[in-house]
């Protein structure tokens, strides 16, 4: 089998927004890597083995009292270097060079001139539109550095020393604003560090099972299904290593929308032949929500039930010693980041708890990936583009959805709706390229005519949200004959409603849920 982890790269973090960029698009190209932060005990670093070393960008100046800065002895292992932005300014400091503040701050575009197309812009002579972000600039070259790369703005816009392999690159390569970015990293990790490229999906999956079988042994392995992409990848990847071991829950709390516990059931029971325990927990979700208007006290009665109903479940079951959860490499590297952990999506996570209560220990398959990479694998793994391609669904469901108390007619009335959104949307091809979109019921009435009936009734509204992580959103312009046909099909199909309208608030201030 290949050790998918025999080439791995290192990217050292400076605490650029870039760096989870620079590490996709080398995974891209089929080569591991791995971020740490930059102050990693040096011990650690040699027990990696990398292949090479990337020094991100970062917001500091090497001129800062307190700039952070590597162990210098990762210049002396050998292995190829490539410094962008803050990472070239900081080897220019720590072999020799100057580095100054420029004159004039460049940022946004910029036109690189390729002056020597050997190797890491082998295949690339010319001219290149290159993204910039930096205030220092380089003043003298650093011990046995020479340029191949220039701009306007920056004469060293790119330096190396070929004698030792080490390169650094004043733009950011990992943005899509650098169109060529992708083959200079690729030139890096091939040409420069004689990477093969052996992380494939299938090699992934390979040796992960194997990872898996040797942990789990003969032992039983529970996994709590949301119906969301990440739990459903690990199920299915987990059960691919150990098949009967695996047990899934899937908990139907009464907050879902229209027909998707049995669309949950389809896949994993019939498709995948996975043993799944359905639990149909409504009527106690339901109640222990009576007259709850706090969002967080709904969030936290939610969860509270969650850990209860699994707990109660999976203590019947004999031969447990295992939990799956569907952690993701964003998730990791977030809990060691050297700026220390902020907040995330996860901090809404409903299973806390689950873990100190049930004395189980945990299975992680996916620790290493990121999101696109669970989607690719999900793929692999043959599972529908319907489960691999889904928007993102809060745990707390429709709960946080229906401002103010949860009710059944609520409930009911917003299944409706939210039906008819996600038709229109999919029908327009738009799913696929909105981050989130969805209805949300509120709380007030307001006066219509229907016929020669005045009525009194409910507003949807709807929210239709692109992000790329969730922490920030702007709203989509969704074509007015789309909002028209939403509005009229809600307005005429769900009973309890006579009004329509579309948020059009971007995160911040507004978050993408109404509560
Ligand atoms: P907000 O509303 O904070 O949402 O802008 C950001 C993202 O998180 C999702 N979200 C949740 N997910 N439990 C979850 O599992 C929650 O309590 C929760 N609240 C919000 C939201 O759908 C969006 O994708």
């Amino acid at each position: 089998m290949t050790d998918i982890h025999s080439e791995m790269i290192l990217i050292l973090d400076f605490g650029s927004q870039y760096t989870q960029l620079i590490a996709r698009r080398i995974r891209e190209s089929h080569v591991y890597c791995e971020i740490h932060p930059y102050n990693i005990d040096f011990g650690e670093i040699e027990k990696m083995n990398p292949r090479g070393l990337i020094l991100s960008g970062g917001p500091s100046s090497v001129h800062d009292e307190d700039a952070p800065i590597v162990d210098s002895r990762v210049f002396e292992l050998g292995i190829p270097v490539l410094g962008i932005c803050y990472g070239m300014q900081l080897i220019t400091k720590l072999m020799g060079g100057e580095v100054a503040g420029a004159a004039k701050r460049e940022y946004g575009r910029a036109s690189l001139v390729v002056d020597d197309a050997s190797d890491l812009f082998a295949g690339l002579g010319g001219t290149h539109t290159v993204w910039m972000s930096h205030g220092d600039r380089i003043e003298k070259f650093p011990q046995g550095f020479e340029s191949i790369g220039h701009t306007g703005n920056s004469p060293v816009a790119a330096m190396r020393n070929s004698e030792k392999n080490f390169y650094a690159i004043q733009f950011h390569p990992e943005v899509v604003h650098t169109p060529s970015g992708a083959e200079i990293l690729r030139n890096f990790v091939f040409h420069i560090c004689g990477c093969e490229g052996n992380w494939t999906m299938g090699s992934f999956i390979e040796s992960q099972c194997a990872e898996i079988k040797a942990r789990v042994g003969d032992r039983g392995v529970i996994c709590g299904l949301s119906g969301g992409v990440d739990s459903a990848v690990t199920a299915v990847l987990i059960h691919k290593a150990i098949g009967d071991q695996l047990t899934c829950i899937f908990v139907d709390n009464g907050l879902l929308r229209k027909g998707e516990r049995e669309k949950v059931e389809e896949v994993f029971r019939k498709h995948f032949h996975i043993n799944l325990i359905v639990i149909d927990a409504s009527e106690r979700f339901l109640n222990k929500l009576e007259g709850v208007t706090d969002p967080e006290r709904k969030r936290k009665i939610i969860g509270n039930e969650f850990v209860h109903v699994f707990d109660e479940e999976s203590g019947k079951l004999k031969g447990i010693d295992f939990l799956a959860q569907g952690t993701l490499y964003p998730d990791v590297i977030e809990s060691v980041s050297f700026k220390g952990p902020s907040a995330t999506i996860k901090s809404h996570h409903n299973v806390g708890g689950l873990l100190e209560k049930m004395k189980l220990k945990l299975v992680e398959p996916m620790r290493e990936l990121f999101k696109d990479e669970v989607r690719e694998l999900g793929r692999e793994l043959g599972m529908p583009e319907e489960v691999i391609g889904r928007q993102p669904f809060p745990g707390p469901g429709l709960a946080i959805r229906i401002l103010g108390a949860v009710t059944r007619d609520g409930l009911e009335i917003l299944r409706e709706a939210d039906l008819i959104v996600l038709e229109e949307i999919k029908a327009a091809d738009l799913y696929d390229k909105i981050w989130q979109s969805f209805a949300v019921l509120l709380p007030i009435r307001s006066v219509g005519v229907m016929g020669d009936e005045r009525t009194y009734e409910q507003t949807i509204a709807l929210r239709a949200v692109n992000s790329l992580d969730g922490m920030t959103a702007d709203w989509v312009h969704l074509p007015y004959e789309l909002l028209g046909r939403i509005s009229n099909r809600v307005i005429n199909e769900v009973k309890g409603v006579n009004r329509v309208v579309y948020d059009i608030s971007s995160k911040p201030p507004g978050t993408i849920e109404w509560e």
